[in-house]
């Protein structure tokens, strides 16, 4: 099973050359953890494009290096100090000078004690101030050790710079855009709510004006991001509190776009609009990652979760009966203190009940700072592995059994980009199985119907249902 943590890089967007200097300035970011990093990364990008930074995805070449990091796990964590260790060893051989920098969320955690650790880091800076970046990297640049980890009163989202049209469409059809940020669950076995401070709502105009100018870019599925985005509470300029559901009713009007995503939701703030939603509007896709963590109520209440196995198996049967076709993901904890065999059962026991098309499973990593660390019950690690791994089989199992029902079925895909060989497109089914079809570019950032003719161990190969559009189609035969 593939690891949400890690990312695929990013492709490099160009920027004009800055004025006044005599080679333009180069930037590489590198993103780990969730899909909220990749999006602070392109912000991070956005808004160093008018101080004549543009991306390249050659580190060699850099003039500033990000590291955008992620805490979750103690292994995220750590491998930001080799990856760092290498870093200072180009940086030393560089011909050029390098800025090197680091974003996210251990930087948020740890701070200047980065520094402490690796002395080539020049600049630490937390998620909420990533509005300051031109003026803490031109800092950085001429004295090292500048750290910025405040959750400044203003809104980062209000000074961020956007990107031009021409990167967005570099960027592909598909685009995230965070709605929410932060998180106030305070499950006992989490950072986020130290890395990512308290649940705050973007208010819904700024969304809408960002969705829009995505769509004019050619963008035409979002995903709406936050660490709790069915928390989602935004305020509008005449006072008025808008619900999640309410916002994506809104965005479903929006000409042009195609699909809305979310992730990820609580269980507790999945209310009965939001699942209205999913029965009333066909842009929402039949897809919700909707982490349950453990079948077991004991560990559930340890987790400080707030909910228990049955009700997370009701509000499934509720979802479903608003929509039938709608197919879940979910994220699994195994060996959190106290995790018995019996309480494992129960795990196995509500994944076989439930059914999942995709889900990540992690084996418990006490995190400094979060009630869980501190808990008795310690599970040895080879116990752990053994849970992990026969819970990845019976979800590894679910997910190819999802894959397989596929075949024969006819499926929406948005068409993303070119596949791997020529005349072949890559595109993404509405539950987010990678598809492969033969077909023309000119149907890249279109819906198409595809026949579903087999599933691989990874995605899913179809036929174009229907007879490609007779402009098309001339050209081919031309
Ligand atoms: N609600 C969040 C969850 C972020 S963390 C979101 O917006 O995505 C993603 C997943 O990592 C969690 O659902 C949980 O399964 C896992 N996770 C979080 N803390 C962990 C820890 N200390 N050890 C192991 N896995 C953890
Ligand atoms: Fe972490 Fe729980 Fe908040 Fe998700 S809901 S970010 S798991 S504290
Ligand atoms: Fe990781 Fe921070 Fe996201 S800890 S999962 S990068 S919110």
């Amino acid at each position: 099973m593939t690891d949400p943590t890690l990312q695929p890089p990013r492709p490099p967007v160009d920027a004009p050359a800055p004025a006044g200097e005599t080679r333009p300035l180069k930037l590489f970011i590198k993103s780990f953890g969730c899909q909220m990093n990749s999006y602070d990364a392109s912000r991070m990008a956005d808004a160093l494009a008018p101080e004549g930074y543009s991306e390249t995805g050659t580190i060699e070449e850099a003039d500033l290096v990000v590291l955008n990091t992620c805490h979750i796990r103690e292994r995220a964590a750590e491998k930001i100090y080799s990856e760092l260790g290498k870093i200072r060893e180009m940086k030393e051989a560089s011909g050029h000078k390098v800025t090197l920098a680091v974003a996210g969320c251990v930087a948020q955690a740890e701070g200047a004690e980065i520094i402490r650790r690796q002395r080539a880091v020049d600049l630490v800076v937390g998620p909420q101030s990533y509005h300051r970046l031109p003026d803490l990297v031109r800092r950085a640049r001429e004295t090292s050790g500048v750290v910025d980890t405040d959750f400044p009163v203003e809104s980062k989202f209000d000074h961020l710079a956007a990107p031009s049209a021409a990167k967005t469409r570099a960027r592909g059809v598909s685009a995230f855009v965070t709605v929410q940020e932060g998180c106030d669950k305070f499950c006992s076995f989490c950072v986020v709510p130290y890395t990512r401070g308290a649940e705050m709502s973007r208010p819904p105009e700024a969304i809408v004006a960002e969705v829009r100018a995505l769509l004019d870019a050619g963008v035409r599925e979002v995903t709406l991001l936050g660490q709790n985005v069915n928390a989602y509470h935004g305020v509008d300029a005449a006072d008025r509190g808008w619900t999640l559901a309410g916002l994506a009713r809104t965005l479903a009007g929006l000409p042009g776009l195609a699909r809305i995503r979310y992730t990820t939701s609580h269980p507790r703030d999945m209310d009965a609009e939001l699942v209205a939603a999913h029965r009333d509007l066909p842009a929402l896709m039949p897809f919700l990652h909707l982490p349950v963590q453990s079948g077991s109520d004991r560990i559930l209440h340890a987790m400080n979760r707030r909910h228990d196995a049955a009700s997370y198996v009701a509000l499934v049967a509720e979802i479903r009966a608003a929509r039938p076709d709608i197919a879940l993901s979910s994220d699994f904890i195994v060996g959190f203190p106290g995790e018995t065999e019996a309480d494992f059962a129960d795990t196995l026991a509500l994944v076989r009940q439930v059914g999942f098309a995709s889900s990540f499973a992690f084996k418990y990593s006490p995190r400094p700072g979060t009630p869980g660390a501190d808990l008795p019950g310690h599970v040895p690690d080879e116990v752990m592995l053994d849970r992990l791994h026969r819970l990845q089989a019976l979800l590894e199992e679910q997910r190819q059994a999802f894959n397989r029902a596929a075949v024969g079925r006819r499926l929406d895909v948005l068409i993303e980009k070119p596949g791997r060989h020529p005349g072949q497109l890559g595109g993404r089914s509405p539950y987010l199985q990678a598809v492969h079809v033969d077909g023309p570019p000119d149907l890249i950032g279109t819906v198409q119907p595809v026949d579903i003719l087999s599933a691989g161990p990874n995605s899913l190969a179809g036929r174009l249902a229907v007879a490609v559009p007779t402009p098309v189609a001339e050209r081919l035969a031309s």
